[in-house]
């Protein structure tokens, strides 16, 4: 049988595969009559398809993906749908309108129908996100030789509940869900991971220079499973959570702008990793040319890391990091010192890297190296332990100290925390999380909190009091809209392409 990640998203024709029953179910109902009424309201006809794709919660390994290593997330019931009609290729007017079910609080957008044009970052617009799939489309045909014809007019309508910058991936729900519902509308299918690859590809034209977990657990992910996702190549495998313990996730009210703030949060640290991962490479015996032209990310020079270790007795990269980088943050001159060139020149061909360099003040290698390096050790635990023999006490014991251990170190190392999350994430623990820490980027979002089923109502009940209850009577956020901000989640399905 094929492994999941080669077969295309499926197609369904009705919505109980995607949306289970229940009041799950009723729910999606109401949303899918709902948008094809918008739909209609806005464009005088019905659309052709729709596509979903849901957000995820990251479980643990966060910050490793863009350094080449596995993740471990789970995708949540919370999606975007984007229902869309093509225009035939005769019609004079080429433009995409675009347009959401809330369209109080999102205006619709209107973009030429040009594949090639630049997405406009100084001038942020809730639609520049569907059109990084809709430039991503056309750069997959291009690279294929696959005739899509002239470019059509485009009539959009998305209706999304992954809440956003809650560091649930409510971008990637976005750019999965056009760029699928665009290739479905054009008659193109490609492989899960495929598309992954691609949609992780054509959300960086919105400026951060993103890993690919994001969207390959929205494209892939399996009802009832987290998944563990490698990359180079990517591959989605099944990982079964023990029954006793649930994950729930909150919100810390803090918005993480991934996007806005690239330039000195996301993409800094992808800059610091690599930066950490040349100055390794050179320490460890590699000329700086060498370095400069091979080395892009951290994964690329743990073999030497290892080999240094070797000789210690030892198999942690850490060593070679403790020993090689040092703790005190460099300057930009330190680091052109070791590898014999300008920052500017390394990432000339980089204007979001360009744009960190500028705002830089210091890098500080050390601590993010120590990190992406401990952290990936922890994603194997993880998945090691939930197959492992350990009684469920034991077991859940095991993945909240690990959950402990990567929230540590992203909050002390990678500095991606923030007041907020920290004392949502005490919180959590002080009502018996077996354990909790930050979700996603960070600097602000979501906790995730591994809990005992049974504990559940009373620990949600303990967060609204503890956490939401000063926010609601400050008016942060209204009393009513409490379930969107703490909830528990169990491991929803992937992205589908309905055609009803
Ligand atoms: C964001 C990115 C992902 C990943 C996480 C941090 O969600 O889109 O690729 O890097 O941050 O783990």
């Amino acid at each position: 049988m094929a492994r999941h990640e080669e077969l295309p998203v499926p197609t369904y024709s009705s919505l109980e595969p995607v949306y289970g029953g229940g009041s799950q179910l009723e729910e999606a109902q109401h949303r899918f009559n709902r948008i094809k009424e918008k739909f209609v309201e806005f464009y005088g006809q019905p659309p052709d398809i729709y596509a979903r794709s849901p957000g995820r919660v990251n479980l643990i390994g966060e910050h490793i993906d863009y350094e080449g290593y596995s993740v471990l997330p789970m995708a949540i019931r919370q999606d975007t749908i984007v229902a869309i009609r093509k225009h035939s290729a005769d019609k004079t007017e080429k433009v995409l309108r675009i347009a959401n079910v809330n369209s109080e609080k999102y205006s619709m957008c209107t973009y030429p129908a040009i594949p090639d044009q630049e997405i406009d970052l100084k001038n942020h617009k809730w639609g520049h996100y569907f059109i990084c799939g809709y430039k991503g489309f056309y750069e997959y045909a291009k690279s294929k030789g696959i005739d899509v014809g002239v470019p059509v007019g485009l009539d959009v309508v998305i209706d999304g509940t992954v809440p956003t910058g809650s560091g649930l991936s409510s971008s990637a729900a976005f750019v999965c869900s056009s760029t699928i519902a665009i290739m479905a509308s054009f008659g193109v299918s490609i492989a899960k991971k495929e598309l992954a690859q691609l949609a992780c590809e054509c959300e960086r034209h919105i400026g951060t220079q993103s890993g690919g977990m994001d969207q390959a657990i929205s494209i892939m992910a399996q009802s009832g499973f987290a998944e563990l996702i490698d990359f180079n190549p990517i591959r989605a495998t099944d990982v079964q959570l023990p029954a006793g313990g649930s994950f729930v996730i909150a919100h810390s009210l803090a918005e993480s702008q991934k996007a806005v703030t690239a330039a000195v949060n996301y993409n800094n640290r992808v800059v610091e990793c690599r930066l950490a991962a040349i100055v390794l490479g050179i320490k460890l015996g590699m000329e700086p040319r060498e370095a400069l032209s091979k080395v892009k990310t951290l994964s690329d020079v743990e073999g030497l890391c290892v080999t240094f270790a070797g000789i210690r007795g030892s198999s942690d990269p850490v060593l070679a990091v403790k020993e090689h980088l040092k703790e005190e943050p460099y300057s930009a001159e330190d680091i052109e010192k070791v590898i014999n060139e300008k920052l500017e020149t390394i990432f000339a061909n980089s204007q979001t890297s360009l744009d960190v360099i500028k705002a830089a003040k210091h890098y500080k290698l050390h601590q993010r190296a120590a990190h992406v390096y401990s952290e990936y050790k922890r994603v194997y635990a993880f998945k090691e332990t939930v197959s492992s023999k350990l009684s469920e006490e034991e077991m859940l014991k095991k993945l909240g100290d690990l959950m402990n251990e990567s929230h540590h170190s992203c909050s002390v190392l990678y500095e991606c925390s923030c007041p907020e999350l920290e004392e949502l994430v005490k919180i959590c623990r002080d009502n018996g999380a077996l354990g909790a820490r930050l979700t996603g980027a960070g600097w602000g979002g979501c906790a995730v909190a591994l809990v005992k089923e049974s504990h559940i109502p009373h620990f949600i009940l303990n967060l609204k009091e503890q956490f939401y209850q000063s926010r609601i009577d400050k008016g942060v956020i209204n009393r009513n809209d409490l379930g969107m901000y703490v909830f528990a989640s169990n491991p929803s399905s992937g992205a589908a392409i309905l055609k009803l």
